[in-house]
């Protein structure tokens, strides 16, 4: 199996346990343990979810809260690259009110189905969920005021891909606003390795300063990297236990070096138009 194949399988069963009443805790990972991981809860402010609908929240599965840390201005058009259940979609479209419009981008039939539904419930309007791959984004070039995501683009195997794509359907001066999980400083290969931990957002994270590096090659410009959450120790045995790592090797190797993060950067904004053929 690819890691998308993978990733979509996990998900697709994550959206199907919020549906049939059950609750995302533990993410996309099938060990059956008692509570949240240390990634994905706590996330949201009560006065924020407040009025959504019970399964949007249960569904949560992000590492950060995007819409609370990006700026969303009413009339603006968001993208929330792997939208799952909904959550930060039906928070955005809030924001931008009804002149604006948010979309959500996902793979997975069952959490596209999910998203609907929660929109359905919610009774928002200004809302639309696609489905596609976030390395290839079905909207037009220079379409989007900002783009969102909450812990997504680490599962991507062609992050730069990913990146590239987000670019090339914002508008000039439009922004990347996202939640990720990064690392800073080695990370054991056994880590690395393991097709639960990356399908859990660990393993395929990037270290903070590629990120930077392959968002300043898609071309973005004022890019900053602000840790929101960094995973000690006791959060690393969380989520090495039951993958068939040695937790106790390898916890202290793992401590600090996993953060979530919120993620900025800017699109340049076009060039003064000088006539008729230079800002073509
Ligand atoms: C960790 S969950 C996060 C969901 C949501 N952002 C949230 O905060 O609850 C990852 C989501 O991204 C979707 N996803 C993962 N890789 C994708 C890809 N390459 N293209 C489109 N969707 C993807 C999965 O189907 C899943 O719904």
């Amino acid at each position: 199996m690819t890691v998308k194949e993978t990733v979509r399988e996990k998900y697709g069963q994550a959206a199907q346990r919020v549906a049939t009443g059950g609750s995302s805790c533990c993410g996309a990972s099938a060990r059956p343990i008692e509570g949240c991981d240390p990634i994905t809860s706590n996330l949201y402010d009560p006065s924020q979810t407040n009025e959504l609908p019970d399964a949007a929240v249960k569904a949560s599965l992000g590492c950060g809260n995007p819409t609370a840390l990006a700026t969303l201005n009413p009339g603006e058009t968001v993208l929330d690259l792997g939208s799952g259940g909904g959550i930060d979609v039906l928070l955005s479209a809030k924001r931008v009110g009804p002149t604006g419009k948010a979309y959500g981008l996902d793979m997975t039939d069952e959490m596209l189905a999910l998203a609907r539904e929660n929109q359905r419930q919610a009774g928002v309007e200004n809302v639309e969920f696609l489905k596609g791959e976030i390395e290839n984004i079905p909207l037009p070039d220079n379409s989007v005021d900002v783009v969102i995501s909450n812990c997504v683009i680490n599962l991507s195997a062609d992050k730069g891909r990913v990146l590239r794509e987000a670019f090339r359907v914002l508008k000039p001066g439009g922004r990347f606003a996202v939640s990720d999980v990064v690392t800073r400083g080695e990370v054991p290969a056994e880590v690395r390795q393991s097709m639960l931990l990356w399908v859990g957002c660990i393993a395929g994270a990037l270290e903070d300063y590629d990120y930077a590096a392959k968002l300043a090659k898609a071309g973005f410009e004022q890019i900053d990297i602000e840790p929101t959450r960094v995973y000690n120790i006791e959060d690393a045995r969380q989520f090495l236990a039951g993958e068939g790592i040695d937790v106790n090797a390898l916890a202290p190797q793992v401590e600090g070096k996993f953060m979530s993060a919120f993620i900025r950067a800017v699109k340049p904004s076009a060039k003064e138009c000088c006539g008729p053929a230079c800002c073509s």
